[in-house]
Parts: structure tokens; C-alpha cells; sequence
């Protein structure tokens, strides 16, 4: 494991130093293979990011953005427009502002498909983008940089604890029901996150603290979903908030 933990001042220091991050990373990405693959998180923290990344005039100048493909690591089951879709998210808060192409961008597909179909359907985009580009590494899709977020619960991407996607190890792509949420979820696997040339957690509040300093020692309940986020040949990346470090730092 190639890590490293980065405690920023608040949300927007946050999203800076992750808006450095991409940039770099993309840089080097174009550098090697000619295209930069980002997989995108959910939930509210990136929301800060997106808005950064697009609306920042030398953030915005600097992205290359042209060069980039844009996919998500999990999505939850509901129409595109529902405003629990992250997609909805990322259009409005970054595929919009910066004027992102409908072909650089490659959405999991929800209702009115079945969840498993969708989950296959996803699966075939990633299959078929990496591998006519010749970027797969053991067989799996390599992106180069995935973006996570962490639950108070320690699930990742759509990875809940207890939940069946935990123990697939076979689709790149599955469906998963949450018990918790009674609701079904579309979600990469271990193995596609674990295959990443990068991956950055992005972790912000005090809700986060107590799992946090558990994951992040090392000595939390391994039922914690992202503790299993270890990228084999690859960096991983824990951007980090006071708030959420709060733990950490009274330890
Ligand atoms: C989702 C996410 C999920 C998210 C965490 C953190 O679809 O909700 O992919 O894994 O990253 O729940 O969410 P917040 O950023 O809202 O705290």
C-alpha cells in the first residue's frame, strides 16, 4: 500500500488540494496513455469539488479537460433526473458548468432497466472503453484516478456493510441490495477499485471521526468496507477535513 493522508483546514481546503491532485494526476495519465480516466464518488462531499474544478478560473484553465473521461463509481437506482441521482449531481455541479460532452461522460444506467442489467450495461461501457484503449491491468480496467467518499458506516462507492456487493469479486460492476436505505444501489467492485492507479478518499465532517480514526489505524472492524480499498499497484490517497480528523488528532 502506497499511502498517504492529507489533514486540510476545512471543506474548501479540501477540495483545492483534491482539485491539485486530479490535475496532476491527469497530467501524468495524458502523458502515458493519451486520455485521463475519473471515476467520480457520490453523495454531497464532492459537490465543493465540482464547483472548484469548473468554476475556479486557473483551476478551470489548467484541467484538461478534453482529454478527460468522465465514469462513476456507483450510482444510486433512480431516474437520471431524481435529485438523489449522482449524476444529476455531477451534471449540475460539473458536467454542465464546464461544458463537459455527452461522450465524455459515461453514466451508469438506472431505472427503467432492471438493476442487474443496468449493472451489466455498465459493466459492457467499461469493458469496452478500456479495452479498445488497451488499458486493463490483470484483465480488470485501470482507471487512473477513482474518487471515493466514506459513510459513517465505513461503506464506500456502494459497498454498505453486510451487504452481498462485498463478496462479488467477479463483475467489475454489480447491483446491491441496502437493506438499510430498502433500496437497490449500482456499484464497482473491489477488484475494479483495487485495480485503480490511483485512489483518493475524500472525507469531510464530524460524523466521520470515530470510523475514521478506526479505518485509518488500521485496527477498525474489518466489516468496514473501506478498509478493503487498497489499491495493488497504485496510490491511495485519504484528502481529509479538521473535522473528520478530529480523532486522529486526539489520539
Ligand atoms: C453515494 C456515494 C457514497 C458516498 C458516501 C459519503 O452514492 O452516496 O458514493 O459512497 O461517497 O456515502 O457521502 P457524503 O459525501 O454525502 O458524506
Amino acid at each position: 500500500m502506497n499511502r498517504k493522508i492529507k489533514i486540510l483546514e476545512d471543506s474548501e481546503s479540501l477540495a483545492r488540494f483534491a482539485a491539485e491532485e486530479i490535475i496532476t494526476r491527469a497530467g501524468e495519465a495524458i502523458a502515458a496513455h493519451g486520455f485521463f480516466s475519473l471515476c467520480l464518488s457520490g453523495g454531497s462531499t464532492p459537490r465543493i469539488l465540482h464547483r472548484l474544478l469548473a468554476g475556479d478560473p486557473d483551476l478551470r484553465q489548467r484541467m484538461p479537460w478534453s482529454q478527460t473521461y468522465f465514469f462513476f463509481g456507483d450510482e444510486r437506482f433512480v431516474p437520471h433526473n431524481h435529485e438523489d441521482s449522482n449524476y444529476r449531481m455531477a451534471c449540475e455541479t460539473l458536467f454542465v458548468p464546464a461544458e463537459i460532452p455527452d461522450d465524455h461522460v459515461v453514466a451508469i444506467p438506472t431505472q427503467p432497466q432492471e438493476p442487474a442489467a443496468a449493472a451489466r450495461e455498465y459493466e459492457r461501457k467499461i469493458r469496452t472503453f478500456f479495452e479498445s484503449r488497451g488499458l486493463l491491468r490483470n484483465g480488470i480496467a485501470r482507471f487512473d484516478l477513482i474518487l471515493l467518499g466514506m459513510g459513517p458506516d465505513g461503506h464506500t462507492a456502494s459497498l454498505f456493510p453486510d451487504s452481498e456487493a462485498l463478496y462479488k469479486s467477479v463483475p467489475w460492476v454489480t447491483d446491491n441490495w441496502v437493506e438499510k436505505f430498502q433500496t437497490h444501489r449500482i456499484t464497482l467492485t473491489f477488484p475494479v477499485l483495487n485495480n485503480a492507479a490511483t485512489v483518493m478518499f475524500l472525507v469531510a465532517g464530524q460524523d466521520k471521526a470515530t470510523v475514521l480514526k478506526e479505518v485509518l489505524s488500521g485496527q477498525g472492524d474489518p466489516l468496514y468496507p473501506c478498509m478493503r480499498v487498497d489499491p495493488e499497484q497504485g496510490d491511495l490517497i485519504w484528502a481529509i477535513d479538521k473535522a473528520a480528523a478530529s480523532a486522529i488528532k486526539a489520539s
